[in-house]
Parts: C-alpha cells; structure tokens; sequence
C-alpha cells in the first residue's frame, strides 16, 4: 500500500479495558480500514461480558484476535506474517488461542483452519454477537467458525469498548456492508450488503461520548451517502416499505443534521464518500454547521472514462469536475481527498494520463494511492487479466504520488498567515514539546503545548507548512471551554 500524508494505525494494538472481576485476558489488534478498528471495539464489548479485559502484551493473553483485511493482496499478506508470530509465542503458552475476525476470515471461511493451523476460529465481520457461543466450543477444544453474513445486523444494540483512545475522537459506525459492486472490490464479498443503523442509537452514541469528554466523532460506513433508515433491513427493500416509513425514512444529510444539532460543540467527521452517491443537500448540511469539519474524502479511482466504467463506478469524469465545482461552490475551503488506483486492468498510457489530468483539476488536499491487486471472486478478478506489468503499474502509482505530494504541498500552504482552530489530540511524534491535531480540513498542525492539554480546542496561527504538515503557534485567546 502507497499512502502518504494520514497518520493511519496499522496493526495497532488496542489497550486499556478494564472491567472489575474479569480475568481473562484478550490481545486484540486491527488492520486495514476503520471500520475493521471500530468493529474491535464492538467485539471488546462483547467479550467484556465474558470475563475479558484486554492486554498489550501478547505473551499474558488467554485469547488472540486479529482483525483483518483482504482489499489488497499485501494486507493478507501482513496478516500471514503476524500469524507466524503469534505461532512463535503460542509455542510458550499453549494455552492461548486465536481467532481471526474480519475480512479475511469471510473470505477465506475453513479454508483459513487448513492454510493455517495455529488458528482456533474464524469469524465473519457479521458473527462477532456468537463469540461467546463459538469460545465455548474451542475451550472445548474444537474449533470454531462463523462466517454468516446478515441483511440486518447493525451491532446497534451493542456500545463498544473505547479502546487504545485519546479520549477526544471516536469512531461511530452508521452503515455495514457496501452495494456497489466496484469490479475490484472484495468488500461487498467479505462485508456483504449495505445496512443502515437506527438514527437514534447513532444519535444516543454521540451524546454518550460527547458526555465522556470526547470532542470529535467521525460517522463510518464504507460508502455513508447511501445511508437510509426506514425501519431496517436492506435498501432495496425501500420501493415496497409503508406510507409511514416511507414518511419519516432518515437519509444521509437528515443523519448529519442530527448529529451536527443534538451536539452542536462536537466537531463531526464522516468517511467515505462514493461520488456516485455524494448528493448536494449532504454539502448543504456541511455549510449549515459550523461543527462539521469542512473535509469529504471523495475516492476516484481513475480519471478515464473508460476505466471507470471497467470499474463499475457510476459517474463520468465531467460529472465529478461538476461535483467538484459544486462543493467548492458551496463551501470554498472544503478540503477533499482521493484514493486513486494505478494498473487497472486494460489501463493504457492515456488513461493514466487522464487521472494524472483529473488530480491536476482537482489540486486533492491528500490522498491513499494504491497499485492494482487482483482479488479473487471478484469481477475484475474473473473476468479481467491483470495484464499491467507490475513495474509499469509501480511507475505510474509514483508519477501519481508524486503529483499528489506537489498539490498536497499547494494546499498546506495555502493555509499560511490563517488562523485556524485545531483539536489537540497527542504530543507531536517529531517533539515532546509540541502538540498534534487536525485543523478542520483534516490536515495535522503542529504547534508549541504552552499551557493547553490535550481535548482544548485552540486558535493556531499556521506559520510554516509541509506538504503533510501545517506548524505554527497557539493564539491565547483560544478557547478551551468549548
Ligand atoms: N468504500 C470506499 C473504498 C473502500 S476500499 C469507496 O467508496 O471508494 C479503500 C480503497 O482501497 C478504495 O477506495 C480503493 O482505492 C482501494 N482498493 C480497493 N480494492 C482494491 C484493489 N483490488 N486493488 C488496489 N486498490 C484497491
Ligand atoms: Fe468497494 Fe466500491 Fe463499495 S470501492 S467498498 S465496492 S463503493
């Protein structure tokens, strides 16, 4: 994977859970997108009930999970390799068992038990609610595997553990599962199809936070715009619900509204964004509220016509340049930022060049840029050859980080001589004496710790800037009583 410029946590473990009389010990880490990072605290909650505190040493756990991902074939890979190290603890405890959850564990099912035999259980991202079920049959020394996929479950009723937190941001999950079916995509195989969560347990959720002191959510869902609450189940369904349900179905921009009014001082994120299903009442929302960060993460793919058509995505390049045109419209400082693919199938020079054209359109604030990986089951994958030889792929994934490095460079300083309000969100990774957070455009800022802690809100004067990173000084008229 080729990312640049987001501070995303691989394979992090999650720490910190305790719960009075429990006793058993889980190590659980994530990898992959949040939503696999939000699950894990779904799954900690679940087993919290069942004696469970987490730990961050492997070598105490009685339970291992990892949480993983399939997109590309590398992140499999990452998982394999871990694997190998879990083994080489196990061998010390022989006690401990392990559990594979997530995208990988759906994709692969038993197959997973044979390829690797050190893993106790498999279970699929809709399954976590039969863990204590499925712990109970390998304490019993069988193995375990669940990889049902549901039309309906939204783990709504469950209130995840905050693990490994800063205490200032959360992640809150609003839709599973994704419809779309882009021709590379694993994830609508290994998280099946898209369904909303109850407007009301997400509101409840944000309160719940908001009252623990944190200060900025971000509303998860593989593709948000499409989120639609009647009552449950899948969208589709929606042509044969009632008058009544019909009448008071909850969309996107009504779900933003909510949140953005029921904690009007709680700043408010939401990824990821399809630009086939961005409407622009959700932008509206965005100007309406101050407490919505002025940033919409707007993956692309591919700047040709033709290749987006291979890939499924239901929009031509003039009608992005025409969403472009009208967010910015809208809301002239609303940063946005991409996720690109490099040797798509069939991609010729031309086609490369014509997302290389599109970044230039576009000037992306930031981006991930990621090389083709076939995935099996797939369209692309059992349709297509990948017939882009890989140092051609790789050459053209550079030429587009490159460029993305040079707009991302524009960008930052364009916020030069601004003053600019940042949430304080942890110590600088390059000095102790520096704080870290993100400016509503979602870039990090970096500036002197003074007197503030972390959770202040604080007006920043940007002075400096990187292609990644804005740096400049606390104001002292900020306000921290937000
Ligand atoms: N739901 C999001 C994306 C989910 S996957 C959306 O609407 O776009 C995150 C990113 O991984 C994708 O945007 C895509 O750029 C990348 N990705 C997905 N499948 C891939 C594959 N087979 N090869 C390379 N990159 C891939
Ligand atoms: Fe994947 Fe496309 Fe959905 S990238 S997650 S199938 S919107």
């Amino acid at each position: 994977m080729e990312k640049i410029i987001d501070e995303k946590k691989q394979g992090e473990s999650l720490l910190l859970q305790k719960k009075e009389g429990n006793t058993r010990k889980l190590f659980i880490e994530s990898y992959g997108c949040q939503m696999n990072f939000s699950d894990s605290e779904i799954v900690a909650s679940i087993l919290s009930k069942e004696g469970f505190n987490t730990t961050s040493k492997l070598e105490e756990a009685d339970l291992v999970l990892v949480n993983t991902c399939s997109i590309r074939d590398k992140a499999e890979q990452t998982v394999r390799k871990r694997l190998t190290e879990y083994n080489a603890v196990k061998k010390i405890n022989p006690k401990m068992k392990i559990g594979v959850l997530g995208c990988m564990a759906e994709r692969l099912k038993e197959k997973f038990l044979e390829e690797e035999k050190i893993v106790d259980m498999v279970v699929g991202p809709d399954a976590y609610k039969d863990l204590p079920n499925l712990l109970t049959e390998i304490d019993e020394g069988r193995n375990a595997v669940n990889v049902v996929l549901s039309k309906d479950e939204t783990y709504a009723d469950v209130s995840p553990v905050r693990l490994n937190s800063n205490g200032v941001t959360a992640l809150v999950s609003i839709t599973r599962g994704c419809d779309n079916m882009c021709t590379f995509c694993v994830v609508p195989f290994t998280r099946g199809r898209e369904r909303s969560r109850d407007p009301q347990s997400i509101v409840e959720e944000v309160n719940d936070l908001w009252n623990k002191g944190y200060k900025e959510v971000t509303l998860l869902g593989q593709n948000v715009d499409s989120y639609l609450w009647y009552g449950g189940g899948l969208k589709k369904d929606f042509s044969k619900a009632s008058d009544i349900q019909k009448a008071t179905a909850v969309n996107f921009s009504q779900l933003l509204d909510l949140c953005a009014k029921a904690q009007p001082k709680m700043r408010i994120r939401f990824s990821t964004s399809n630009p086939q299903d961005l409407t622009l009442d959700v932008v509206e929302v965005m100007a309406k509220y101050s407490n919505i960060c002025n940033h919409i993460h707007l993956p692309v793919q591919s700047g040709s016509d033709r290749i987006l058509k291979l890939m499924n995505r239901q929009h031509t390049r003039e009608e992005y340049f025409t969403l472009i045109d009208n967010i910015k419209a809208l809301i002239p400082e609303c940063a946005i930022s991409q996720d690109m693919i490099a040797g798509f199938p069939t991609e010729t020079e031309e086609d490369h060049q014509d997302t290389l054209s599109l970044m230039e359109y576009v000037k992306y604030d930031f981006g991930y840029m990621f090389a083709y990986s076939e995935r099996p089951g797939t369209m692309a994958g059992r349709k297509m050859d990948d017939d882009i030889p890989a140092e051609i792929k790789q050459r053209r994934l550079s030429e587009i980080i490159a460029l993305q490095r040079k707009h991302s460079f524009y960008r930052t300083q364009s916020h030069l001589g601004k003053i600019e309000e940042v949430l304080i969100e942890k110590t600088s990774k390059k000095s102790d004496a520096h704080w870290a957070g993100r400016n509503s455009a979602n870039t990090m800022v970096v500036f002197p710790k003074k007197h503030y802690k972390i959770g202040d809100f604080v007006n920043v004067k940007i002075n400096d800037c990187t292609s990644a990173t804005l740096i400049g000084e606390a104001l002292d008229y900020s306000n921290n009583n937000k």
